[in-house]
């Protein structure tokens, strides 16, 4: 005889009702000073529009209060960067402020041996594809000069290296010179490569340790970067790229990089343009 285990039918899972977390933004300063130790950039005065943004931040990532936002970045460096990533603004494009890109072209021309230029920060590229491009319009083979651009933001550095752009980007380019160094797919222009061998991009924070031995460079490029600094941050940073440049070399800011009094550079003008000469 067999005998049936009248199985029970199981109850409905009741749904877990969860209560939607109220979100603490005690903490919020912390964070501020933290970006601004560790990148320079100051978002105090910004303090309602920033905390907006880093709530949606956290809120993205189940974190429900800004201190414990500011205990992750602590130890968790994808966390931290995608801080950053949130936090830094890359505008840029091609060509931008071009008189001032020529007459870094016609210092660099007069450079004997290899012409070497850093673009700190470079954001998405643009910069330093531009300074190849002149130069080679110069006559200037990819073999005469070496341009390094260095970002803190990982998204803008990977966009650099491979060298694909939006029609936007290139609004300031003529034809002939778009046909000449792009090749154009479906709204995007890619950089022949032909022309950008002697161009590199790295990751890094220009008040990292690493920064210091990326090399001695002719030219350095630092546009609007220094305006989301205070003077502090921007007379540590042009001390630092004293430390980078050769002897006479130049810096060239952009129009609202003001910089403090200081003993490492000699303002220069050239009509209506501005530049430093490494004391
Ligand atoms: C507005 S973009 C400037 C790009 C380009 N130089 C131009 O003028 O078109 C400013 C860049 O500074 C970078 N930046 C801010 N703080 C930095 C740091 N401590 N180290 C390296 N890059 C930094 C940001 O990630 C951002 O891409």
């Amino acid at each position: 005889m067999l005998f049936w285990n009248k199985k029970k039918t199981p109850e409905p899972l009741k749904e877990e009702i969860r209560e939607p977390q109220e979100f603490n933004t005690f903490g919020l300063n912390d964070i501020l000073h933290y970006i601004k130790r560790e990148i320079g950039v100051d978002l105090f005065s910004k303090n309602s529009i920033i905390e907006t943004k880093l709530r949606l931040f956290c809120e993205k990532r189940k974190i429900f209060s800004f201190r414990k936002l500011y205990e992750g970045v602590q130890h968790n460096s994808e966390l931290r960067q995608a801080l950053i990533d949130l936090v830094t603004v890359n505008e840029t494009y091609f060509y931008r402020e071009e008189e001032q890109l020529a007459l870094a072209v016609d210092f660099a021309l007069k450079i004997s041996g290899t012409i070497k230029i850093l673009c700190a920060p470079c954001a998405s590229g643009e910069e330093v594809y531009s300074l190849a491009m002149m130069l080679q319009e110069k006559n200037r083979d990819t073999y005469s000069f070496s341009i390094t651009g260095i970002d803190i933001n990982s998204e803008a550095i990977e966009k650099a290296e491979k060298g694909i752009f939006s029609e936007r980007s290139l609004h300031k380019l003529d034809q002939r010179v778009k046909d000449k160094f792009f090749t154009c797919t479906d709204k995007s222009f890619v950089a022949r490569k032909e022309f950008f061998s002697s161009i590199s991009f790295k990751k890094i924070n220009i008040f990292d340790y690493d920064f210091l031995s990326l090399g001695k460079y002719d030219i350095i490029f630092s546009r609007n970067m220094l305006i989301y600094f205070d003077d502090e941050f921007r007379m540590k940073t042009i001390e630092r790229f004293s430390k980078l440049l050769n002897p006479g070399g130049n810096l060239f800011l952009g129009h609202a990089d003001i910089i403090p009094e200081n003993i490492f550079f000699t303002k220069c003008n050239n009509n209506r343009l501005s530049y430093y000469i490494k004391n």
